[in-house]
């Protein structure tokens, strides 16, 4: 399996994504699961497809939408994110000689109403993001109103935008976690922190279950002919029976335990102790029996299934509506 070249980054810097990150981090999630994939870009064997047009909602580091752009060289890649692609961020640095010629970057806060035709996309992917992505306003954590309520579009609106720029006979790929695996299956300082986490996630409007969701939300739809979801149950302790997946678990428990680092730094005052964070590692350290579910979904959009005139009609809930609601109804607190 050839190396990709990955570009990196530190910090998103946008004040909206909730951990720092880390692009080092991304790539290597890429690569490990590059590797269990055997190469693949997903779990489903993408070899018959011959996209002209992909979409990378919340690409990171860009590290999958420059894997499909190396594939797919037919294909022109288009990938975004709130945050700038790591090329951006170096000074004197044409990304234009970085990115492979097939693919393009355009900032998108996903929140927003999406800047692209209905239906003009072969394959829409997004890996990692509808568990980080929630339309409140994540000013929340430096607020400090974990009480604050009003409503809000959430992850599965989301899932809804994305669904709506497939293409009749395309793909969508949502790959996602569930964090509350590990609540269900580690020892006590693993349940004890990633419960907390879990808790602090939902308070802010996301959805740290969402992985679980998508076949359901999907499904609901009625836009998709065939539903495939793809559960991979990571050992994060690496003591399962097959190899493969205990050495996915071994890199997983090291990006586990990043996450919980960056976790801790930003949400200490939220009660995320470092304690907590601390006993967390070396629980993980010693050989953890936790598991961390991992779903692969790809839903083929039906070539029959029509979309109704409501669906086709942009979302009324723009994002200065929703920011505008937030601030006046925290002022009410
Ligand atoms: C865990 S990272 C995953 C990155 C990449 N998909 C990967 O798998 O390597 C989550 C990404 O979602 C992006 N993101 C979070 N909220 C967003 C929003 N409202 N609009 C656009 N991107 C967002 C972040 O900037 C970050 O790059």
């Amino acid at each position: 399996m050839p190396p990709i070249p990955l570009p990196t980054r530190e910090h998103s810097g946008s004040g909206v994504y909730l951990l720092p990150s880390v692009s080092d981090n991304e790539n290597e999630v890429t690569r490990a699961f590059r590797e269990y994939f055997e190469g693949e870009l997903c779990a489903l064997d993408l070899k018959n497809e011959r996209p002209q047009r992909i979409l990378e909602l919340g690409c990171g580091s860009g590290a999958w939408a420059i894997q499909a752009a190396i594939e797919f060289p037919e294909a022109q890649v288009v990938a975004v994110d709130i945050s700038p692609l790591p090329a951006h961020q170096l000074q004197d640095v044409d990304i234009s000689s970085v990115l492979p010629d097939n693919m393009t970057f355009q900032l998108v806060d996903l929140r927003a109403n999406l800047p692209f035709e209905r239906e003009s996309f072969d394959i829409v992917h997004s890996r990692m993001v509808m568990v980080h992505v929630s339309a409140r306003y994540t000013n929340f954590w430096a607020a400090g109103k974990p009480n604050a309520i009003y409503k809000v579009p959430n992850a599965k609106d989301l899932i809804h935008k994305a669904a709506l720029l497939v293409k009749p006979g395309g793909l969508l790929l949502l790959d996602d976690m569930d964090h509350k695996s590990t609540v269900d299956t580690g020892g006590p300082a693993v349940r004890r922190c990633m419960d907390k986490i879990q808790k602090l996630w939902e308070m802010s409007g996301l959805d740290a279950e969402i992985g679980r969701k998508f076949q359901s939300i999907l499904a609901e739809t009625g836009w998709f002919s065939d539903i495939q979801v793809d559960k991979i149950a990571v050992p994060l302790g690496g003591c399962a029976h097959d190899e493969r997946l205990n050495k996915l678990g071994l890199r997983s428990k090291e990006f586990s335990k990043r996450f919980v680092l960056a976790a801790g730094a930003r949400l200490a005052g939220e009660g995320l102790t470092e304690e907590m964070v601390q006993d967390f590692v070396e629980e993980l350290d010693q050989g953890s029996s936790a598991v961390w579910h991992f779903y692969f979904c790809a839903a083929r959009r039906g070539i029959l299934a029509k979309l109704d005139a409501q669906d086709l009609s942009p979302k009324p809930e723009g994002l200065d509506e929703m920011e505008a609601r937030w601030s006046i109804q925290n002022s009410a607190l």
